[in-house]
């Protein structure tokens, strides 16, 4: 089975070697999809496969992406993969969720349950492995902090250098943790995440550094099983619907790429609809969407939801494909919209981290505009784990949540209160039985 990069725009189409160390197409400079001349006949056997495999505990199988190797068979080297038993996150019903969007049923599945708390894991796997069958030594990214760490923990594992750029003052402070513990050479640079996307990307053009954002195909090969790992968890039944949060947008562009490669492999009969949310004030696609522009529309990105604070993302072009053959949607939601949200997925004992939380904002606002009917069988993927950025939350249940803030070493100015609707602040109380016992109310 081989593989091979092929460039998406329709008008060049060139397929170039899998091994090739490019990020875009040489000719046009158009994104590049990884292909393969697939030896699938009988989808249902695999499906079989897919379940059985589930009782092993062979590594590859123990992983929710390697599993799934059929469908992304681009290394043919067991040995060379670098997993951490990634994916297998759960598919949970939200009631509190459904009833504060307006659904009848809701169920969520927490990617921000991978070893380095957020979807970047079902990626980077993929990422990590291309990079070691290319004998790369070093690998690096820009982030808004999840990239970084996932990066930073694959590379730890296959003892690769690690190098991640990342905006000055910009990222959740446990993502930056993250990738000081597992080693990395962390720069943060003065500016937002599209110019350190940018940087990264000419030092990688130009040296033997390897470029592990999503623009890599790579790692959009193993962000497509968290769709199949959805699926296979509920026996092939197909939603009508995946949520996803939009950013720089190659988790959309890899569900639209795994739903379409199912259908046409006939492991699917119908194409779940790929929604995608981005916040209000970070908003590309979204304007490029609505204005019918044939080029992106770039904005100056603000959200206190850091990891989607994205205003030229990489893959709008993929994105657009995956909404074109879903029939998907996207749409936008205010940083009050993603506060109460949050708080409510919170509710459902499940909690995730701001970005995740567009999803469940969006899928209430679709109703109120009658695009999502009450009775459809939605799935909100939730991208990032509750720990990622306490802060937000705490700040949020301390009525303390502003959506804008400017520091100048220390803070000046605050602007913008964000209402903490839902708000469960923790109760200050003397260490005295009959004081605790009257708070109680017992
Ligand atoms: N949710 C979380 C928690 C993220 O970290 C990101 C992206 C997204 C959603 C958006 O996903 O970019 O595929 O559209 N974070 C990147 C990072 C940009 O650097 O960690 P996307």
């Amino acid at each position: 089975m081989s593989a091979y990069l092929q460039c998406i725009e329709g008008n060049c189409q060139k397929k170039i070697a899998a091994n090739a160390k490019v990020h875009v197409c040489p000719d046009c400079s158009g994104l590049l999809d990884v292909m393969y001349d697939f030896e699938i006949d009988d989808p249902g056997k695999l499906k079989q496969t897919f379940q059985q495999r589930r009782l092993s505990d062979d590594l590859l199988d123990l992983s929710g992406v390697w599993r799934y190797r059929e469908l992304l068979p681009f290394c043919s080297d067991p040995a060379k993969v670098v997993t951490m038993q990634e994916g297998n996150t759960p598919i949970y019903e939200a009631p509190y969720c459904a009833e504060y969007a307006g659904l009848k049923r809701l169920h969520l599945k927490h990617q921000g349950l991978n070893p380095t708390g957020s979807f970047k894991d079902n990626g980077m796997t993929a990422g990590v492995t291309q990079a070691r069958l290319m004998h790369s030594r070093i690998v690096a990214c820009a982030s808004t902090g999840n990239t970084s760490a996932s990066m930073a923990a694959y590379a730890a594992r296959a003892g690769m250098k690690a190098v991640i750029f990342i905006p000055d003052q910009q990222i959740a402070f446990g993502k930056l943790s993250q990738s000081l513990d597992y080693g990395a050479l962390t720069l943060q640079l003065e500016g937002d995440f599209d110019e350190a996307m940018k940087m990264v990307k000419e030092i990688t053009e130009e040296t033997e550094v390897y470029l592990l954002n999503s623009i890599n195909p790579f790692r959009l090969e193993g962000q497509k099983t968290i769709i199949i790992e959805m699926l296979a968890q509920r026996g092939w039944k197909i939603p009508d619907r995946v949520v996803v949060p939009g950013g720089n947008l190659g988790n959309s562009s890899s569900f639209g790429k795994a739903i379409k490669e199912l259908h046409d492999l006939g492991f699917i009969d119908k194409m779940p609809m790929v929604t995608i949310i981005q916040a209000q004030r970070a908003n590309p696609l979204y304007r490029t969407l609505t204005d019918h522009s044939a080029r992106l529309i770039r904005v100056e990105a603000h959200t206190l939801a850091t990891a989607i604070k994205i205003g030229n993302p990489v893959s709008w072009k993929k994105a657009m494909r995956a909404m074109e053959w879903t029939s998907g949607w996207c749409d936008v939601v205010s940083e009050q919209e993603i506060a109460d949200a949050k708080a409510m997925i919170g509710r459902d004992g499940v909690g995730c981290e701001p970005a995740s939380a567009t999803t469940v904002a969006g899928i209430k606002k679709l109703i109120q505009t009658k695009e999502i009917d009450k009775d459809e069988d939605v799935i909100a993927v939730l991208t990032g784990n509750l720990l990622k950025d306490p802060d937000y939350t705490v700040n949020y249940h301390q009525n303390n949540l502003y959506e804008k803030a400017t520091y100048k070493n220390e803070l000046i100015e605050r602007k913008d209160k964000i209402q903490s609707t839902y708000a469960n602040a923790p109760v200050k109380v003397k260490a005295s039985k009959a004081e605790i016992l009257k708070v109680l109310g017992l």
